[in-house]
């Protein structure tokens, strides 16, 4: 499988941001993505938004034990911006010779056009499937579901329900991959959005981090400019996650949880929730693995 270089990546990701546009306006989210999905691989490349690298050391720990004596897994990745986690199952893929069946869901067929194309740079095969989590019914149930970041974008009234489609579309004995950012306490707390001049300064944080790359805007500067503080502000608030809100949800469904790796999000201080009373709340990002024991509930 090859590693992408940077012109390849920025090639992929102004492929991307072009057509989002066009492909995002048949989202079934019920919210317009373009500007969030458009701009999630060169926010990636700039280095300010984190992304799935960051966390890939401990998603590989937890990817060995759940592929491992499963040749030909059957794997389902549930919401996917990017093509993050697609590259890292590759890599394991080949290292191993799993010889994965990797199938991708979202509700938007940009990120999937994103997965779609790296998959083509690496000769492999993918299947996509442009739909609604809850409205997926799988042909077949699967040896690993894996996501990113995902359970935030679900209500707390949503959670249970997520956790019990997940136990579903896995097999006995099946594995969940997840990674999530979670707070100390607090889970009714939306995540506010960023004041004006913090969305500003993210901003061009971005601007620099990709000029230091050598990447151009896509479009004039201050187009630019304005599309970056209309993604830092705008993106809808979310309810935040603890751990052990997130332990009761995964105990709930049904999952026995086997592995879990945190660190910290950021050091104290930088992870502040803008607006919120207190400006500074620490966060892990927690990456666990649970297991649907092969005993029927
Ligand atoms: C998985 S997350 C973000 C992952 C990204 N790696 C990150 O670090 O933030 C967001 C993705 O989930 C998708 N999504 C949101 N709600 C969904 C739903 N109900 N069913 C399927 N996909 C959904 C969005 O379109 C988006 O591409």
């Amino acid at each position: 499988m090859p590693t992408l270089t940077i012109s390849e990546q920025v090639e992929g990701a102004l492929e991307t941001f072009q057509h989002a546009p066009q492909r995002c306006a048949h989202s079934l989210l019920d919210w317009d993505c373009s500007t969030y999905h458009g701009l999630w691989q060169l926010l990636r490349l700039s280095g300010v938004q984190p992304s799935i690298d960051r966390d890939a050391e401990h998603i590989n720990a937890c990817l060995v034990p759940a592929l491992i004596d499963r040749p030909g897994a059957r794997v389902l990745i549930t919401g996917c911006a990017d093509y993050g986690l697609l590259a890292l199952l590759l890599a394991q893929d080949e290292e191993r010779g799993l010889n994965l069946n990797i199938e991708i869901l979202d509700t938007c067929d940009t990120p999937l056009a994103a997965n779609r194309w790296y998959a083509a740079q690496c000769g492999a095969t993918i299947i996509t499937h442009q739909v609604k989590l809850f409205d997926f019914a799988a042909a077949e149930q699967y040896d690993l579901v894996i996501t990113h970041s995902f359970i935030s974008q679900f209500s707390l009234t949503e959670r249970p329900h997520l956790m019990a489609h997940w136990y579903q579309l896995l097999k006995p004995g099946g594995h969940l991959i997840t990674t999530v950012r979670a707070y100390a306490d607090g889970i009714d707390i939306a995540r506010p959005r960023l004041e004006a001049k913090n969305a500003l300064d993210k901003a061009h944080a971005v601007l620099r981090g990709l000029a230091a790359q050598g990447i151009t805007a896509p479009v004039s500067v201050e187009e630019f400019e304005a599309l970056l503080v209309h993604f830092f502000q705008e993106r809808p608030t979310r309810e935040v996650t603890t751990s052990a809100h997130l332990d009761a949800l995964l105990a709930d469904a049904g999952f026995r949880v086997a592995q879990q790796l945190s660190k910290a999000a950021k050091k104290p201080g930088q992870d502040s929730l803008i607006g919120a009373p207190e400006q500074s709340r620490g966060a892990d990002i927690v990456t666990l693995r649970a297991v649907k024991d092969a005993v029927h509930r």
